[in-house]
């Protein structure tokens, strides 16, 4: 298949390996910081969380060891941006783990890897071993004395929750992986009881340039909110799936004309576990302060079934919930039986109703972001695709009531 890969201005503009690193290791930890937070960079995994914070808070830290954990679980439906980043760009991806670690002062970093990455693990693998030959891992990094850092790889295990930070460190930890309490949160007790960054690998592949260039070039790019550029998974009913790295702030429909999409019905942003925007809504802008993204972009022409695209979300739920909290063991399946209902037009308009309530208490009851998020496309689907679910497939209910 042609490859679709869109170089935009930030995360894809020119960088040479250990350019940040060199850079970093001539100026203070606090200058460091001061960077990032005039970047305004913030996290790309899903929840956007200032990164300045998090790594001013370990950094903080008292602590005979801290961690720097590269999130490259990569797990949520449509994403497949990271994927590339790890293979052709991973001198960004391992240079900001270098500059996260000295910042933070932690001597360690490990990636978290896909499962279904582990084809891509022989070439890191040796990419980490050139670092260690070039000096750019391990004691006295080019020549700075005393700052020892360096990489270690570990592959997951195909569970989706595993890429929720504290289910992704028990994982780690050789336990089951589940989601943990929170407070306390990774920063402050994190993989083996010690402050550690979870982070992204959009986030740190960012970091680099964020140090090359500083922070007031990031965030010149984007909008106020949503600094920098963002890298979208296409998939779905376009002409040109691929990556694309776009500013933060365009609009869903000029990313549909890029990506050559046509008849465009919906558009899931976000994953399984995002929004789908309804064709009324293609104005509405890719950003955090509007329709937020980890990069998840799936596109559905007229000729699909929303229906049909909902039930297929709701299987993945079920399938995924670790099943330790009731709202997200028991809720999954109660939406999954009220897609089916539906399907087979055995249904009260009262009770789908009390099924988006239950998606709702789901949001606010639920242990960690799974459950909270898991209600997101049922709700958006059958609030902005009423009439073709309820009126049109001959779905019309029972009662009608
Ligand atoms: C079910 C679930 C799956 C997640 N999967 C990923 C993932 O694959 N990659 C990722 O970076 N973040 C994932 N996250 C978000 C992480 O918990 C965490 O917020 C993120 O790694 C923090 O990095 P950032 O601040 O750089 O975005 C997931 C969250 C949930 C609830
Ligand atoms: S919300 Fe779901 S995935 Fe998260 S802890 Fe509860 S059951 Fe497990």
């Amino acid at each position: 298949m042609e490859k679709n890969n869109r170089k935009g201005t930030v995360l894809f503009s020119k960088y040479t390996r250990g350019e940040g690193i060199k850079k970093v290791l001539s100026i203070s930890r606090e200058d460091v910081l001061f960077e990032l937070r005039e970047s305004k960079l913030k996290g790309r995994g899903g929840a956007g969380f200032p990164t300045a914070t998090k790594w001013t808070i370990v950094a903080a830290a008292k602590s005979d060891q801290k961690y720097i954990i590269c999130n490259a679980d990569e797990g949520e439906p449509g994403t497949f941006k990271d994927r590339v980043l790890l293979l052709e760009y991973p001198e960004l991806v391992f240079d900001g783990m270098v500059i996260a670690g000295y910042t933070i002062g932690a001597t360690k970093g490990i990636v978290y890897l896909r499962g279904e990455y582990e084809y891509m693990l022989k070439s890191l693998e040796d990419y980490l071993e050139q670092m260690r030959k070039d000096n750019l891992l391990g004691k006295n990094i080019i020549g700075k004395k005393g700052f020892e850092f360096d990489i270690e790889i570990r592959l997951g295990s195909g569970a989706y929750v595993c890429g929720e930070e504290t289910a992704l460190i028990e994982s780690l930890e050789g336990n089951r992986g589940e989601a943990r309490n929170r407070p306390p949160y990774p920063v402050n007790t994190g993989f083996m009881g010690k402050p550690t960054v979870v982070n992204n690998v959009e986030t740190l592949a960012s970091v680099p340039h964020i140090i090359a260039k500083g922070g007031t070039w990031f965030q010149k790019h984007g909008t106020d909110k949503s600094t920098g550029s963002k890298l979208f998974s296409v998939s779905g009913d376009c002409g040109k799936p691929g990556v694309y790295e776009l500013p933060w702030g365009t609009k869903i429909s000029e990313l549909l004309k890029i990506v050559g999409a046509e008849n465009t019905k919906a558009v899931q942003v976000g994953g399984a576990s995002g929004t789908c925007i309804p064709k009324s809504q293609f104005e509405r802008t890719l950003a955090y302060e509007d329709a937020a993204t980890g990069g998840s972009i799936m596109i559905f022409n007229e000729s699909r079934n929303m229906l049909h695209i909902l039930k297929n979300f709701m299987e993945f739920f079920v399938e995924e919930s670790c099943g330790q909290c009731t709202p997200c063991r028991i809720g999954n399946t109660k939406l999954l039986e009220g897609v089916e209902m539906i399907e087979r037009g055995e249904f009260t308009f009262n009770y789908v109703n009390q099924l988006k309530e239950l998606g709702r208490t789901m949001q606010v009851a639920s242990k960690c972001g799974l459950g909270q998020s898991s209600p997101n496309s049922f709700i958006s689907i059958l609030e902005n695709f009423k009439d073709e679910i309820f009126f049109q497939n001959g779905n019309g209910g029972t009662h009608g009531k």
